[in-house]
């Protein structure tokens, strides 16, 4: 009883340690470095429905590779749950959070969203560099339209 009660306060010691550590961690993380996390996260979380490389399966959407389509400005004719345009990342990052993956989206930080979005942006040519990917960041970074104005 004693024993488990010493186990748990270490343990609950130990996440807000890591917590913390993570916080600090995380404002430094640069925009290259999100993104060879987010390729991992991408591997775990998303890509048995859109794809080892994004490509898109029979079960989901290609978000990878601008010139054959990847994240259209207009929500695809048969999809679910998506309304909105995608102008900007952050419109992406903010979708992915609050629907990916579909009745699992409680499974991961906010920051896991933005490392994911810094991995497919990556990928979809756009390259931030040191910078720090985050919700008002995201907003600025209009996404790839190739053969079309990228102006809002
Ligand atoms: C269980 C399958 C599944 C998983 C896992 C999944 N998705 Fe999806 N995703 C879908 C489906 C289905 C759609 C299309 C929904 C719609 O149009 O209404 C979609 C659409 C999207 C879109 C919008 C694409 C577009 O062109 O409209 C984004 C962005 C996205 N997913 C990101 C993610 C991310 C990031 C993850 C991992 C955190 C993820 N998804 C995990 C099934 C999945």
């Amino acid at each position: 009883m004693k024993w488990s009660f010493l186990l748990m306060v270490a343990l609950m010691l130990g996440c807000m340690q890591r917590e913390t550590r993570d916080d600090g961690a995380l404002a430094r993380e640069t925009f290259t470095e999100q993104a060879a996390k987010g390729r991992q996260i991408f591997a775990d979380s998303c890509s048995r429905c859109h794809g080892d490389q994004g490509e898109g399966t029979k079960k989901a959407p290609r978000l990878i590779g601008s010139s054959e389509g990847a994240l259209p400005l207009n929500p695809p004719r048969d999809g679910k749950e998506r309304r909105g345009q995608f102008h900007t990342a952050q419109d992406v990052g903010m979708y992915a959070l609050e629907y990916m993956p579909p009745l699992e989206t409680g499974s991961l930080t906010e920051a896991a969203y933005w490392r994911i979005t810094a991995y497919l942006l990556q990928q979809n040519g756009i390259d931030l560099g040191n910078q720090h990917l985050d919700r008002s960041v995201a907003r600025t970074v209009a996404l790839p339209r190739p053969s079309l104005t990228t102006q809002r």
